[in-house]
């Protein structure tokens, strides 16, 4: 089987984190060719020194890597530190930087990336779209080189960060907006089935007693993320940006629709949205093949595959 030659871009952050550790647990089908981060959850600087961390964690020190947007393209930074703590990624005690940032910007790297690669590249966004716009504001003509881009973002039937809209999203619209509209074939691991991608807290022990410190840190991430998710009554903590990954790996344990998606960048009630048309009202064609659902035993099994990778 062709690996699949994929850039992660993302704003560690404990979700992204493990999609991090998901998509290096399996060489068979991804060729990671770089890493980029991006302000969201929290301040560039901070997820920027975060990625460096997880990628030394995971011995992934010979893969390029970047530092992305500052700043949406409109806007200022929006962290939420009642999410994933001060420094962005809070909770266990991770490995210093083994190694530097690769010296270009974001867009630079995936830039070079995309202009060296024979294959059609899959790009895994899991923060707010910034630097996916900004490389398809500076180089339309790269959009060819790209196979699909699978993101963790939006939610067709609510949000979470205001009532119509999901966090990546409500960051950067105009961002979200662009890569919605850019023509390249789209996943969308939406809220609509990453709320139901949880992890239990008795999954989380289960995921320690694999053993080793890949197995000991998911676990400690996994306890501190669901602070926050326990408070708002969830059964366990929501692996939003995962599924991105997941969805890439194991297309067959989720359900999906064809859609056309807008998103609202306007709006008194509703700047962030992600407009499904579910019934075409639009005459639109599908620009999004969205993931509905997804076999929740068979991902918390992908994750626990995972972490026995590093073991
Ligand atoms: C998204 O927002 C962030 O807090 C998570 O990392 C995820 O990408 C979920 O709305
Ligand atoms: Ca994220």
């Amino acid at each position: 089987m062709n690996r699949i030659p994929v850039i992660l871009d993302g704003d560690p952050g404990h979700d992204d984190a493990i999609a991090w550790v998901l998509a290096f647990a399996h060489p068979e089908a991804f060729e990671i060719l770089g890493a980029v981060s991006v302000s969201g959850n929290a301040i560039l600087t901070k997820t920027t020194y975060n990625m460096l961390r997880i990628l030394t964690l995971l011995g992934a020190t010979d893969i390029p890597a970047a530092a992305g947007a500052e700043r949406p393209l409109c806007g200022e930074p929006s962290p939420a530190p009642s999410v994933h703590g001060q420094s962005g990624l809070d909770g266990p005690v991770l490995p210093e930087p083994g190694f530097s940032l690769c010296g270009l910007s974001g867009v630079e790297l995936m830039t070079e990336l995309l202009r060296e690669s024979r294959e059609p590249v899959t790009l895994a966004p899991t923060g707010p779209l910034t630097d996916v716009a900004a490389l398809f504001l500076a180089h339309p003509e790269l959009k060819a080189k790209i196979g699909r881009i699978s993101l963790m973002g939006g939610g067709l039937l609510s949000g979470n960060w205001t009532p119509a809209a999901e966090f990546n999203i409500l960051v950067d619209p105009e961002a979200a907006k662009v890569v919605f509209e850019s023509g390249v074939p789209i996943t969308m691991a939406g809220l609509d089935v990453t709320q139901r991608a949880y992890v239990t807290p008795e999954e989380f022990e289960k995921i320690r007693a694999v053993g080793g410190e890949v197995a000991r840190v998911v676990a400690d991430w996994l306890e501190f993320f669901y602070g926050y998710h326990r408070a708002l009554g969830y059964p366990g903590a929501t692996l939003h940006d995962p599924v991105a990954v997941a969805a890439l790996l194991r297309p067959e344990i989720m359900t999906t629709r064809e859609l056309y998606v807008q998103v609202e960048t306007c709006g008194e009630f509703c700047r962030g949205a992600t407009v499904g048309d579910f019934y075409s009202r639009s005459g639109k064609t599908p620009n999004v093949t969205a993931i509905l659902d997804i076999d929740r035993p068979a991902f918390v099994e992908l994750i626990l595959d995972a972490v026995r990778f590093y073991k």
